[in-house]
């Protein structure tokens, strides 16, 4: 029975079995290693406990040329292993997702006004996700390159080919998130990296005929999508909300026609500085709510998140922008994050000013993205904080009209305990989220609608509608 070849053979694939298996524990080794040594064990001015483990650290995305990514990631408060995995970014470009997505929107720990101490925010998304934040790309909070003219360089493209490269080799470092369900989710400038870095996933797992990175969807707010659209809503919303002249709004639609976000012509520049003067010192991220005073910037940098902020359980704040940048500038906070003092910016910012004026390449429209992605099957969603000047309710409905899809569901208020929580408007193959009395950071505004916001998007289940008692009173009324 016991043919001599059959026994060398299984031999043959049992050594082969054996040392692949070895090989897989040590790469599993290495990985688990590098996840240890960049835990966060002890963060300066946390006074509480937690149920939830977190790690930050770099990813190298080009060794040549020393480009590395700084992370921040948590794991769910609850069931890190049932629960599926998001990645947040925040725009600019040149804003760090650590200074605005963690600090003061998503993330479980937010600042008090002393820039020490800590306090846990009670809508973080870590309670219905796994949460990254990535600094992206390098020169934006502690992400770097040790080759000092990439941050003259960059732009839409060499961002996501970086953010790409940053998921590959973390999920290596992370492997038990590698077939979690993924989404990626952000806002303003992320309007661009958002569908972008979905669009390099989709196609590198096409391109590698596997599903590499298990992407099942995207969410962005108050997004920068479509220039031509974007500006004609932008105008119409100055004008309508009361903050600009007639006569601002009609040159305004002439002179910025069809111009760049990003890189728009001195004209157009020139009526927007108009248009900043005419609204004098509110915060065009929130009109509704008091400007930090401390600094009255002029809205020149339209995208750039000014000095605004707020907490949530405390009294609003407009500067909380303030607190973290004492904070993320503490020695003993950037060791506790495992920052290289030799790679460590000479001053941490919140925003890098000169990562926008540096920036190259971006496409007027993600419209041809959105069509791609859209056939690809992926969950999309579209929020919009109502109160925001800087990309409003109004250019993104615009932006979306464009895409030209059928309605699935039509327009309808949605609710939030027994109160209009905004509208939404359900497309085939794109849902629409308005939030009321939120202004550009969303969660910031509405913490506890954006985390049921955010519930529905993982769900993909409809935003609830009111409760069958408030409709009856309607229908009595
Ligand atoms: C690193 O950057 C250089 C220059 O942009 C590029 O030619 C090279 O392909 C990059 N390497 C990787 C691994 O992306
Ligand atoms: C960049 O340079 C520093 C100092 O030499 C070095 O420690 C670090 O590893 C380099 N980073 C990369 C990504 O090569
Ligand atoms: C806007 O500009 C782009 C290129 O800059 C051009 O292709 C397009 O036709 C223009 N659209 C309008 C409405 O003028």
């Amino acid at each position: 029975m016991a043919n001599p070849r059959w026994v060398f053979v299984l031999i043959f694939i049992s050594l082969h079995l054996y040392l692949g298996s070895c090989l897989v524990a040590a790469s599993l080794e290495d990985s688990t290693a590098q996840q240890k040594l960049d835990k966060v064990l002890e963060l300066p001015g946390q006074a509480f406990d937690v149920s939830f483990a977190h790690y930050a650290g770099y990813v190298t995305v080009n060794k040549s040329l020393g480009r590395a990514l700084f992370y921040w990631f948590f794991e769910a408060a609850e069931d890190p292993d049932s629960k599926p995995l998001l990645l947040w970014l925040n725009g600019g470009p040149g804003c760090s997702s650590i200074a605005f997505g963690l600090a003061e929107e998503i993330g479980p720990f937010h600042i008090r006004p002393d820039g020490k101490t800590l306090y846990m925010n009670p809508y973080s998304w870590n309670l219905a996700a796994n949460i990254l934040f990535l600094d992206s790309p390098v020169g934006v909070g502690f992400s770097y390159s040790n080759t000092s003219s990439d941050l003259l360089n960059n732009g839409d493209k060499s961002t996501a080919k970086d953010s790409l490269n940053f998921l590959l080799k973390w999920f290596k470092r992370f492997p038990q998130y590698k077939d979690r369900d993924f989404y990626i989710a952000g806002e303003s400038y992320a309007g661009h990296y958002v569908p972008q870095l979905s669009q390099a996933i989709v196609r590198y797992n096409k391109a590698t005929k596997a599903k590499t990175i298990n992407l099942k969807g995207y969410m962005v707010g108050n997004a920068l999508t479509d220039d031509y659209h974007d500006h004609l809503g932008l105008f119409q919303f100055l004008w309508s909300a009361g903050l600009i002249s007639d006569e601002t709004y009609m040159l305004s639609n002439v002179l910025c026609d069809n111009e760049s976000f990003i890189h728009s012509s001195s004209a157009c520049n020139g009526i927007l500085d108009v248009t900043s003067e005419e609204m004098g010192n509110i915060d065009p991220y929130s009109i509704y709510t008091p400007s930090c005073s401390a600094n009255s910037r002029q809205a020149k940098w339209l995208l750039k998140r000014r000095l605004m902020v707020g907490q949530l359980s405390e009294k609003y704040d407009p500067c909380t922008e303030k607190h973290s940048e004492v904070y993320f500038n503490r020695p003993e906070v950037q060791k506790a994050l495992h920052v290289l003092p030799e790679a460590a910016p000479s001053k941490w910012e919140t925003c890098s000013e000169f990562i926008y004026t540096n920036w190259k390449d971006s496409p007027l429209t993600m419209l041809d993205v959105y069509h791609e992605l859209i056939q690809e099957g992926l969950r999309i969603w579209i929020f919009s904080g109502d109160t925001d000047a800087v990309i409003p309710i109004t250019s993104t409905r615009y932006s979306i009209d464009a895409l030209k899809l059928p309605t699935v569901s039509p327009w309808r208020p949605w609710y939030d305990d027994g109160q209009v929580g905004g509208w939404t408007q359900e497309y085939e193959g794109l849902n629409f989220v308005s939030v009321r009395g939120a202004g550009h950071e969303v969660p910031l505004h509405r913490p506890k609608q954006a985390l049921t916001l955010f519930k529905a998007f993982l769900a993909g289940t409809a935003m609830p509608v009111a409760a069958s008692g408030s409709r009856q009173l309607i229908s009595d009324s």
